[in-house]
Order: C-alpha cells, then structure tokens, then sequence
C-alpha cells in the first residue's frame, strides 16, 4: 500500500487532488485563448445569449473545428468564466459573466492585457526552471531561464517591453479609478506627488485628471517612457529609482515594493524619504498578506502572487509585520494600512 491505513476512497481523493494541481494551468490556457479568440467581445457584441453556431460565426476560425469550441466553452463555463442559459425550445446559448466583463477589449477597465500578460509565455517559462534555480547562483528563475532581469529583457525585447506596460497600465486604471473615489482624502492638501516606477503615467494621468490642482511626475526606466507626453499638471522623467528621485510632497509606489528584496526596498524607500523631506509622506499601493484574516480564494491568490515575484523577479508578498520592519529599517516612524484594494491595500508611509 502506498499510503498506510488509506481506505480506496481516501486514495482516489488524493489522486483526483493531485491531478487538479497537475493541469491546473489548463484553466490558464483556455483562458487565454479565449481573450486571444476575442470570445468575450464577440458575445458582447451579440448583444443577448449566443448560440455555439452564432459564436463560431462570429469568431474567424476554421468552422471544422467548432466541436472544440464547444469543449472550450464548457470548460470555462465551469470556471464561471461563461454562463450557459436556456433559449427557445431548449437551445443553448452562452452569456457573459462579472469576470468575463473584465475581459472586453474596449471595456475602459479591462483586464484583458493584464491576463494576457501574466500568462506571457515569458511569464510562464521560468516557472519551468524553478527547480534548477534552487540549485545554481542566480537571482531568479526568470534570470536562470534568460540570463538577464526582466527590466533588462524588457529593454532588449521591445514586444515583451509593450506586452509588460500594457498588462501594468491596465490593472492601473483599474486600480486608480477606485483610488481616487475612495482615497481622496490620501491625495487632500498635496501639491506635488511622484510615481517613482509609474510606468506609462496611467495613475499620475488619473491623479492629475482628479485633482487639477496637483503637480504629478512619473519615474520609469529610459525605455518605458521614451517618447511619451506629458500634459499640463503631468511630465515624464526617465531615470533610475536608485540614483535619483525628483523632490515631491508624496511618492507614489504603486506595485514597486513586491518587485524587489529587503534590501533594494531600503535603498527606494531611502530614496523617497529624501524626495519628500520631512512633512511627506510615500502613498504604497500592495499586498498586505494576512493567512488568519483572509479568506481562502483570496489568502491562494496571495500566495500566487508571492510565488511569482520570486519566479519573475526578487520580490515577495509581504505581511504588515514585514512591511513595518521595511519602514523602520529605511527611517520611517509611522504607517497607516487602508485595505480598499480587494486583493491590495494602500499604505500611508510618514518621516
Ligand atoms: C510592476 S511595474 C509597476 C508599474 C506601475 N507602477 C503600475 O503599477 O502600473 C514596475 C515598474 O518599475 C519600473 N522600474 C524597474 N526598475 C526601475 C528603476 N531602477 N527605476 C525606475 N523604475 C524602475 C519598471 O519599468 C516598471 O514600470
């Protein structure tokens, strides 16, 4: 017997456990063929419940092939990415979901490049190389696969560099719509705020929109905002976090701190503390990981997360006892978590 004193059942269970982590990555896959196929639009599109055969019309694929189509859809009608309803004389059609919403292309907080990033083949690949990485000198799985850091691949590979600022830009819409309706009062009484990696200004450019009165700067990597414009209340810089970061009464560090180790995190938050002299504050927005409080969905997401900044990068989810030994280590004195984020918080940071 494999596993001592375990009835037949316990053992299918086990296996049928097993086997669910083992393809848990289908669930992935059909996703991202679905945003890739345009499913999601194409329904919207219908404008009421879409039949397999509508669908297939709709959809430039090889008509041979619908039969796969209807096995696409039901497995993500199981994953609830697709509703299935009843129509006249008990056809069926499919429906959009919540999450499926999320995924229309022309939906102003569409998640779409967001998915599309985070199951890039070259997100996707490290995690190939996980294990060799326990055993040899490099930083990351990323890096034993590449060679390089991401920021350095991003530099090298323009498509990967587009598919990268356009995932972040995305889930940043998403993000600062709800930040500047629900954290007003985090940007109240400021006159200047700065976005140190704030990629292509999808934040500042809503901070500004928000309150015409605040001067916003975005700080990215030279490749990130070459050639990008400005506006009025809003101008680019291009420069390294770690050198040099312009003088404002906030820094914003919106996904930053979760990319990088203890130590660079000391060396930024270092950086901001001279940026913002000592009435400022830095305006955090990350996880704040909590096994007890949260619930289970929420908790794996987290851990999903914390997996991939080490796959991907040298970063980590971190707890709020982490976070305040971050704040003490770089000179702050006080902190506030507001968790408005869902999945995220925003964390007030003070001299
Ligand atoms: C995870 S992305 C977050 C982007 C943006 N804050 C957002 O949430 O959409 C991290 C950003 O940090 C930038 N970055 C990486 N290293 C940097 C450095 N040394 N100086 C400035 N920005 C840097 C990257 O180019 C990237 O835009």
């Amino acid at each position: 017997m494999v596993v001592p004193n375990a009835s037949r059942q316990e053992l299918l269970d086990a296996q049928s456990h097993v086997w669910n982590l083992i393809y848990n990555y289908i669930s992935s896959m059909s996703l991202k063929s679905a945003i890739q196929l345009g499913i999601p639009d194409a329904i919207h599109k219908h404008n009421k419940p879409i039949t397999l055969c509508e669908l297939a019309n709709a959809l430039s694929i090889n008509k041979a092939k619908s039969h796969a189509l209807f096995r696409l859809m039901r497995i993500l009608v199981h994953f609830n990415i697709f509703d299935k309803v009843k129509i006249e004389e008990e056809e069926e059609a499919y429906s959009l979901t919540r999450a499926s919403r999320l995924l229309l292309r022309d939906e102003p907080l569409s998640f779409a490049p967001l998915a599309l990033l985070g199951i890039d083949a070259i997100t996707v690949d490290p995690f190939h190389h996980m294990a060799e990485w326990f055993s040899d000198e490099c930083p990351t799985p990323f890096f034993t696969r590449n060679g390089v850091n991401q920021w350095e691949f991003g530099g090298r590979d323009e498509g990967w560099n587009k598919v990268f600022n356009e995932g972040m830009a995305s889930d940043s819409r998403f993000v600062s719509s709800i930040l500047v309706k629900e954290c007003k009062h985090v940007f109240e009484g400021l006159e200047s705020v700065v976005d140190v990696g704030g990629g292509t200004g999808v934040v500042a450019k809503v901070v500004a929109g928000a309150f015409p009165g605040l001067k916003c700067v975005v700080l990215d990597l030279p490749q990130v905002v070459h050639g990008l414009e400005g506006s009025e209340n809003m101008t680019f810089v291009g420069g390294d976090m770690f050198e040099f970061i312009p003088p404002g009464d906030a820094v914003i560090l919106k996904s930053i701190l979760h990319n990088w180790g203890e130590e660079d995190c000391v060396r930024i938050l270092k950086k901001c503390k001279e940026a913002i002299g000592n009435g400022g504050k830095v305006i955090i927005v990350d996880m704040v990981v909590d096994c007890e409080k949260q619930e289970h969905n929420t908790f794996q997401t987290q851990l999903f997360f914390d997996v991939l900044m080490m796959t991907v990068l040298t970063g980590k989810e971190r707890t709020e006892k982490e976070w305040a030994h971050l704040f003490s280590s770089a000179g702050f004195q006080n902190y506030k978590i507001t968790p408005v984020l869902g999945l995220r918080s925003v964390i007030q940071v003070f001299p």
